[in-house]
């Protein structure tokens, strides 16, 4: 049964991305610490397969299969959110999405396209209507949007991804100064190498990256999505009420460096 003493007890929160990796770990872990969650992505069946588990340990959870980079999708994700619990507490906006390795001057724009569609243009379809939903309910709120180590420093045959999420940081400081008068927080994560289903394939393609990685991180390991998802939770709930507009690095020390 989700703990009605956890850490976002009571609160209704919208999780995007939340198919997979660190989106369906946040949601898990929201659902644990108490809030009713509603789980955005594509893959629908993915979305029904983790409601239901979370449904079973007497958790409130709901999906709406929606596309980010589309803004009427999110105005819906929201809308629905809103007719099914009354209100919006916290959204943690995490989809995203990552180009191949191409050099910068070799790049397509169909290439580069759909990565600030996804990471840019997506966080700013989901800020616009979860905005607007918590200043109709006047109680509020708190979002965490989801970065990168990327967003902090470059690295090489990533350039709109590392701009992506360097926007990404530029959006979460610009709605934290704009709506902190009314209540609403606005922070970010910024996940180092975390494991998810890309992660393992990307490791399994280049033999020894996941070793030399380690080597540049004071704890040599890869982090679980758990870890990651827990720091979300914190800047969603109360625990945090005095943070707003930072980005949070849940990278091992990787930026520390
Ligand atoms: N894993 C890492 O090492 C790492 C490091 C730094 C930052 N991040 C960031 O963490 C976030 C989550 O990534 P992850 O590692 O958990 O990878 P993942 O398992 O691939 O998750 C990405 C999620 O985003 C969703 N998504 C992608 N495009 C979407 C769209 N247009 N509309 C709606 N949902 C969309 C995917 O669902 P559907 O395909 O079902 O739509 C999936 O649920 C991303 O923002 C990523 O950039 C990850």
């Amino acid at each position: 049964m989700p703990g009605k003493d956890g850490i976002l007890s009571g609160k209704v929160s919208l999780i995007t991305g939340s198919s997979s990796g660190i989106g369906a770990a946040a949601a898990r872990v929201f659902a644990r610490e108490g809030s009713a969650v509603v789980l955005i992505a594509r893959r629908e069946e993915r979305l029904a397969a983790l409601v239901k588990e979370l449904q079973q340990t007497g958790a409130e959870a709901e999906y709406v299969v929606a596309d980010v980079s589309r803004s009427a999708d999110m105005r819906r994700a929201v809308d629905f959110t809103v007719e099914r619990f009354g209100r919006l507490d916290t959204a943690f906006n995490n989809a995203g999405y990552a180009c191949g390795r191409t050099p910068l001057h070799l790049m397509a724009d169909e290439e580069y396209d759909p990565v600030m569609d996804t990471n840019v243009r997506g966080l700013f379809n989901c800020l616009r209507p979860e905005i607007t939903a918590m200043l109709a309910a006047g109680n509020g709120g708190a979002i965490v949007n989801t970065s990168s180590v990327g967003g902090l420093v470059a690295s090489p045959v990533a350039a709109p991804y590392v701009a992506s999420k360097h926007a990404v940081i530029g959006l979460t400081k610009a709605a934290a100064a704009e709506y902190g008068g009314e209540g609403i927080r606005v922070n970010a994560i910024a996940p180092g190498t975390t494991r998810s289903e890309l992660v393992e394939a990307w490791y399994a393609q280049n033999p020894g990256i996941e070793q030399e990685l380690h080597r540049t991180t004071p704890q040599p390991r890869t982090a679980d999505p758990e870890e990651t998802a827990q720091a979300a939770a914190w800047l969603c709930s109360e625990r945090s009420s005095y943070v707003t507009g930072v980005t949070l690095p849940v990278d091992g020390g990787f930026t520390a460096l």
